[in-house]
């Protein structure tokens, strides 16, 4: 393991782009290897989750290349033509490589192992089980549902109407993608409206997807089954949820401006912009534009003081991996933040509420947690820091705490830098351009 310090960062300054978004990366292989022919992706995230999906998706009989610099090429095996893989499918940190590729086997009639690395093996499978086991498919997971397991697809697939009982995007989708080779229609029901990438990619590739809203202010989402999913180029816009990184340093940073292209502005997606702008924060989105079915826009941030505030829970699935670097955020604002609803980070990468507690508060910063709600109280100044802080193989983390050192008194260090290329391949290199300090460190 690499371990990494972040110290005392100059201003940043300048403009730059992030990686390809990870959902949108995973989604735009995995459809392109069920279109009939083949699919063109530009900018796709070349993390280790979504080049794991990319791996599982070959063993599953596409063919995935690398065309050129920036292009991938997928040549699809159609709806309902994946095959056998002859290996164990190794899905390394990738919860929603894992998942949806679950949903799309489940409704072929093969067998398949699913793996991965630690972590992954530690988080809850059973919320896929149970939906995907209603079209016909059966499972053998290791106890509370975990990975290692087996998928037994079903001979004779049958489409479901599920109402979902986590606001989950990864559920949802794989549900969809295992109704894409039913017969008839599948439906979900969201209570609470999650990130829709699927939705929006399926009809990218022709699928015939109708979203109606609930009266409750949810959706009810109906894919056709069995279609001809026909291959559709698509340029995959900048990572919201990376950007985050640079966004929130800047804000912290005092002198700091910065521009970041092309950056995903789904609003199911942006719930932190909105909460950094509530808190005081200035952030313009510049040039809006429509790219390969979703918004985007250049983002535009420059340094100045927070104060803190109440994030309502409903707000969480626009955000939910956004909540490391918010309490980064927090911790520097001025007064309490209480996130509430945030349940759902017990079950990511890491339990991210115990991690964004346990690293604050070695960084000397108040922080609380009662059920799921998390308070952090600011001082309006820079924490401490000073801390070594474990990064759990959890990406996120490890970059929030790196943010926390570049604004804090004392530099900050993590155990694990590697855990990072999962999602972020170049964070290092790009904030140090911006004025960052970060280096390896000393053991
Ligand atoms: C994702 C959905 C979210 C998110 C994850 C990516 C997706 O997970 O945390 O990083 O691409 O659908 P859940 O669906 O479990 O909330």
């Amino acid at each position: 393991m690499t371990a990494l310090s972040s110290g005392s960062s100059r201003p940043l300054r300048g403009r730059c782009r992030v990686p390809g978004d990870k959902s949108i990366s995973h989604r735009a292989l995995i459809l392109g290897a069920l279109a009939v022919g083949r699919t063109r992706i530009r900018n796709l995230l070349e993390g280790d989750d979504v080049l794991r999906t990319g791996a599982a998706l070959k063993a599953l009989g596409a063919r995935i290349e690398r065309d050129g610099k920036d292009t991938w090429s997928v040549q699809g095996v159609g709806t309902g033509g994946l095959v056998e893989p002859a290996e164990v499918l190794d899905f390394g940190n990738s919860g929603t490589g894992a998942r949806l590729l679950m949903g799309a086997v489940a409704t072929h009639p093969i067998v398949a192992f699913f793996t991965g690395d630690e972590s992954l093996r530690r988080r809850p499978m059973a919320r896929i089980i149970e939906p995907l086991t209603r079209t016909g498919a059966r499972f053998v997971a290791r106890d509370g549902g975990r990975l290692p397991l087996a998928v037994v697809g079903a001979p004779s697939p049958m489409p479901i109407a599920y109402t979902l009982p986590v606001p989950s995007a990864q559920v949802k989708s794989a549900v969809l993608l295992a109704g894409l080779n039913a017969p008839g229609e599948t439906t979900v029901i969201e209570p609470i409206a999650t990130r829709d990438h699927t939705e929006n990619m399926l009809r990218h590739f022709g699928a015939s997807v109708e979203v109606v809203a609930t009266e409750t202010g949810g959706k009810r989402i109906t894919l056709v089954g069995q279609p001809e999913l026909k291959p559709a180029d698509l340029t995959v816009p900048g990572d919201p949820s990376s950007a985050a990184f640079p966004v929130v340093a800047a804000l912290l940073r005092p002198g700091s401006q910065i521009t970041i292209e092309g950056v995903g502005i789904n609003p199911l997606r942006a719930g932190l912009y909105r909460t950094l702008a509530e808190m005081g924060a200035r952030i313009a989105f510049g040039k809006e534009r429509i790219a390969g079915g979703e918004r985007v826009a250049d983002v535009k941030v420059a340094a100045g003081a927070l104060h803190g505030i109440e994030v309502p829970a409903a707000r969480a699935p626009s955000m939910i991996d956004e909540y490391p670097v918010l309490a980064v955020a927090a911790a520097f604002a001025k007064g309490r933040t209480v996130m509430h609803g945030l349940g759902e980070l017990r079950v990511k990468e890491s339990d991210r509420l115990a991690a964004i507690a346990d690293g604050l508060q070695s960084c000397g910063v108040t922080v609380a947690v009662a059920g799921d709600t998390l308070t952090v109280d600011g001082k309006g100044a820079p924490p401490l820091g000073g801390a070594r802080v474990a990064a759990r193989l959890d990406h996120r983390i490890a970059m929030a705490f790196l943010v926390l050192g570049g604004a804090a008194r004392k530099p900050v260090r993590i155990d694990d830098g590697e855990t990072i290329a999962t999602s972020f391949p170049g964070f290092v290199d790009l904030m140090n351009r911006l004025g960052a300090r970060i280096a390896e460190a000393k053991r």
